[in-house]
């Protein structure tokens, strides 16, 4: 019994200690970049870009990336290097008062709470991948035949439940057997495909006029309200304030280039959002009649569209287009997923003392409920309500409105003003081993311009609510 017992509990520590690496600097950047680009870059990017002035908007956004988004990453990548731990721990390690620690216990309620409607939103891609293999997807009422599908019980639940099982797959299999390593086979493969779509959909005739839509600047249409919604937009995509990108960084190496790195992905990420509006627009502007700024339902609905008319004049266009667009999206999810997955595995595991693989299966089964009920509340549970909005639109809500931008507060205020400045310089720099140039605007940007930029978004948004 004695026996058991210390086996047990070596079996316990071994797994503790063994956190896990990233093996290469690659896979860092790969891992990171894909948990950024997902379905808030093909997806909500272009929806906001075609509904808010074209390049207008992508000038606006990438200020804010540029000036907000890049120093949150920086300090989410400082606090978990600096603290080789969760989010939770980070703060419990590095913080002066226990009180930081509702910050970490945020992002994990952010965690679970941001997966749970991405992965309904990403069973959606996965059923569309599914029907386009199949062929199945339909060109003449594709508004209804969406309509009819996300309201329905079973089939949304199903596909939700498929994906979080791949997601679970990725993450059992810990940072470098699994994270990294299928980052570093889907990115690759997701940039092709990008490629790939890119080239489909400046043949279409007509796509010229998509291209002028998003290279002309309507500045007309940037109101103060579309300057606040480029910066959650930027924040969202880049998986910013909720420790998510912290809990990476606690895998990273000593060596790793925390100010590069995190430019290196913001590049990444902006850049593919700005080429899914080139793969969109000129394809969508190629079918007469169809409206670039059809909102949400531009994937689901006004793209089947597209793709139905490409395939009535050149099929086999047609086919690979629609394929490949929805294969992209759920790489996309999936790669963001992990790394949300993450967070709270990451934190279960270390603080009730589990095994990666139990507490990987035990959030993973949160999820599956909560899931069910963001799926259920577009079908059975539509009127299930509490002020206007239903279990999916609350967590989208709290996650987006809420958790995230105060989140992104005070992790940039505590990497600027609660780490010391050795600390915080030491780690920017590995040690004064390395040289960061505009390292003090750096500094300047995470302890002024990001908090109160941020808390710019938050009131806004707050105040849109109660407006
Ligand atoms: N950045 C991801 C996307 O663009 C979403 C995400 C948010 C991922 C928060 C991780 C954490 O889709």
């Amino acid at each position: 019994m004695c026996g058991f017992t210390v086996t047990y509990q070596r079996f316990i520590k071994k797994n503790m200690n063994d956190r896990g690496r990233f093996g290469s600097k690659l896979g860092v950047v790969l891992a990171s970049a894909g948990s950024a680009v997902g379905l808030g870059n093909i997806w909500r990017f272009p929806t906001e870009v075609g509904q808010n002035g074209g390049a207008a908007f992508i000038l606006v956004y990438i200020v804010f990336v540029l000036f907000l988004a890049l120093p949150v990453m920086v300090s989410e990548f400082v606090i978990g290097r600096s603290s080789g731990s969760n989010i939770v721990h980070a703060f419990r390690k590095l913080a002066p008062s226990k009180w930081w620690m509702t910050i970490g216990f945020m992002g994990v309620l952010g965690g679970f709470l941001v997966l749970s409607f991405y992965s309904v939103v990403a069973g959606w891609t996965m059923k569309y991948t599914v029907d386009a293999a199949l062929h199945r997807i339909s060109g003449t009422d594709p508004a209804n035949a969406f309509d009819g599908f996300v309201t329905d019980t079973w089939e949304p639940l199903f596909y939700m439940g498929l994906f979080l099982l791949l997601t679970h797959l990725v993450v059992i299999k810990g940072i470098k057997g699994g994270i990294e390593r299928y980052s570093k086979l889907m990115m690759p493969l997701l940039l092709l495909i990008i490629v790939i779509l890119v080239g489909c959909s400046l043949s279409m005739p007509g796509s010229a006029e998509g291209i002028r839509f998003l290279l002309k600047p309507d500045f007309s249409k940037v109101t103060p309200h579309v300057v606040l919604s480029a910066m959650g937009q930027a924040f969202f995509s880049l998986s910013v304030g909720i420790g998510c990108l912290a809990t990476y960084a606690s895998y990273f190496d000593k060596d790793m280039n925390l100010a590069g790195s995190a430019l290196n992905i913001c590049a990444i990420d902006t850049l593919v959002a700005v080429i899914s509006g080139f793969i969109i627009f000129p394809a969508v502007f190629s079918v007469e009649g169809v409206q670039a700024d059809a909102g949400a339902g531009l994937v689901f609905i006004t793209l089947p569209h597209v793709f139905s008319s490409a395939f009535s004049q050149i099929p086999l266009v047609g086919y690979v287009f629609s394929l490949l667009f929805y294969l992209l999206l759920l790489l996309a999810a999936l790669t963001s997923s992990i790394s949300m997955h993450e967070i709270c595995t990451a934190f279960v595991s270390e603080h009730y003392n589990i095994a990666r693989k139990y507490s990987a299966t035990l959030v993973t089964l949160v999820y599956l409920v909560l899931g069910t009920a963001c799926s259920l509340s577009f079908g059975p549970w539509k009127d299930c309500t509490l002020a206007g909005m239903t279990v999916f639109g609350w967590f989208d809500f709290a996650t987006a409105m809420f958790i995230m931008p105060v989140g992104g507060i005070f992790i940039s205020l505590f990497a600027g003003w609660c780490l010391k400045r050795k600390l915080l310089t030491d780690q920017l720099t590995n040690g004064g081993t390395l040289q960061v140039k505009g390292l003090r605007v750096l500094i300047f940007l995470i302890r002024w311009v990001a908090p109160l930029g941020v808390g710019m978004v938050f009131l806004n948004e707050v105040a849109k609510h109660f407006n």
